[in-house]
This record gives structure tokens, C-alpha cells and sequence, in this order.
């Protein structure tokens, strides 16, 4: 199964993709986390998009789909895989396009998590993440608490969820990731609303009964 999970900063996406991913025995690939690995791990690449992501604009789209086509080549996608934060730009939608031709695939679903404003900067600014082992909660989870609940690593917050870049990356995803809405919805795969309120177990089901209904299993 192959599929691409739309949805704003803060919307559940990387919540809801490694479930998905855990449950169809498929990799969740989140450009977001391939990228931070970059900056932590200090490589060439790290060192040129560290600056973008703090400003929480986009990292060039080459920079991008070479990523992506890494992570394609691997022997652990070949059953398929769970696309989170990638494609964000109608460039990278094309980008991804050539790639799965090239190996003769196609998406079996773009799903698309539908979250009202209020609710992401609610998710945004109280997220923390394990800087050890990048599990990720949500101070209504954890509290004050600065122990990760899995491995006891500090619990911190992410540098771009600071409200002033949040409130950058929310416009940099109206302005060029949106219209991938648009672009799914014209190509034979169609675009799948999904809400995105609600619980994180109810939403993850809604998701399955979405690819259900579009026979994805
Ligand atoms: P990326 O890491 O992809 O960030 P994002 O798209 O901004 O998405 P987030 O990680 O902020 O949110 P999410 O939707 O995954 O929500 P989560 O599940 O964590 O990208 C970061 C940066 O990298 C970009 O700004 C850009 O610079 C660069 N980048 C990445 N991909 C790129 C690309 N393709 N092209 C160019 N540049 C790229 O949930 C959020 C919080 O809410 C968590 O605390 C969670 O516990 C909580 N939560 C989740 N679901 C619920 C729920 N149902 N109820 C209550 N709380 C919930």
C-alpha cells in the first residue's frame, strides 16, 4: 500500500502515519524527521537546511526528492510505505510522480487530516519530543514532566514550534502545499478528506475505514 498523508502543521499527521505504518507493516517516511536527523547528525545537508527549517519555511525541493528517492530505493519499502509531510509542493507531487512510474507504482490513497486552526496551534505549541528517541506527546499527556515515557530521555520542546514560526509555516502551507489538494483531487487517485478532531484512536480509525472504502487494505 501506498500511501500520501496531507495535512497542516500540527495536524496528527506524524501521530497518525507511524500508526498506520506499525499496523500495515509499511515505513512511515517523514521528510520532517529525515531532515531533523540531517541537523542533529550535522551531515552536509543538515548544515544547509537547519537555517530554512528554523524559520519553519520549505527546504528546496531537490534536496527534498533526493531524499525521498533514498528512502524509495530501500529494500523496506517495497511493500509500500506511508508518505508524511511529503509532497508539499506541486513540484515534489510531480517529483513523486516520475519516481513511482519509474519502478512501474501508483498511490493507492492521498488521505488528507482536516484540523480547525484553533486545534493546531493548540497540538503545535504544547508538542514534545524525546530528543533521544523522538517519541512525541503533548503536554496534556505529559504535564510538566520532562522524562520521555518510553526510553527516560529529556522531553524538550521542538525549536520551529515557537508561535512566531508556526505562524510562518501555517502560511507556507496555505500558499504551497494547499493547492496539492487541488492537484490530488483532479488525478485518478483522488483526494480523502478525513476529520481530524477528535481522539487519536477514533481518528486513526477513521482513516482505516477511509482506505477500507477505497479497497486499500
Ligand atoms: P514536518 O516535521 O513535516 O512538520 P509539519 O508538517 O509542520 O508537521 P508537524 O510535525 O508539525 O505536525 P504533524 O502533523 O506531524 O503532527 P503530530 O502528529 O506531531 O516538517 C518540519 C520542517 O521540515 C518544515 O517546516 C520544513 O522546513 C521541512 N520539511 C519537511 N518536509 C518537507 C518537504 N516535503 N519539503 C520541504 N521542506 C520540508 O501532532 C502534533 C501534536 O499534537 C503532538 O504533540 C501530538 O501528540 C498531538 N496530537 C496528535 N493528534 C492529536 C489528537 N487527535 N488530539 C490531541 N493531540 C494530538
Amino acid at each position: 500500500m501506498r500511501i500520501v498523508l496531507l495535512g497542516f502543521p500540527g495536524s496528527g499527521k506524524g501521530t497518525q502515519a507511524k500508526m498506520m505504518a506499525e499496523k500495515y507493516r509499511v515505513p512511515q517516511i517523514s521528510t520532517g524527521d529525515i531532515l531533523r536527523a540531517a541537523v542533529a547528525d550535522k551531515t552536509e545537508i543538515g548544515k544547509k537546511v537547519a537555517a530554512v527549517m528554523a524559520a519553519g519555511k520549505l527546504v528546496s525541493d531537490d534536496i527534498v526528492i533526493d531524499a525521498v528517492t533514498d528512502r524509495l530505493r530501500g529494500t523496506e519499502s517495497r511493500r509500500g510505505f506511508v508518505l508524511d509531510g511529503f509532497p508539499r509542493t506541486v513540484a515534489q507531487a510531480d517529483g513523486l510522480a516520475v519516481l513511482l512510474a519509474q519502478r512501474s507504482q501508483r498511490l493507492d490513497a492521498v488521505l488528507s487530516l482536516e484540523v480547525t486552526d484553533e486545534e493546531l496551534v493548540d497540538r503545535i505549541s504544547g508538542r514534545r519530543v524525546c530528543e533521544t528517541c523522538n517519541h512525541v506527546t503533548h503536554v496534556r499527556k505529559v504535564g510538566s514532566a520532562l522524562e520521555c515515557p518510553d526510553c527516560e530521555g529529556k522531553l524538550v520542546q521542538r525549536s520551529d514550534d515557537e508561535i512566531a514560526t508556526v505562524r510562518n509555516r501555517l502560511a507556507v502551507y496555505r500558499e504551497k502545499t494547499q493547492p496539492l489538494q487541488e492537484y490530488y483531487a483532479k488525478d485518478t487517485v483522488g483526494l480523502t478528506a478525513v476529520d481530524g478532531m477528535g481522539f487519536i484512536d477514533e481518528i486513526q480509525e477513521r482513516l482505516l475505514v477511509a482506505l477500507r472504502d477505497l479497497g486499500v487494505n
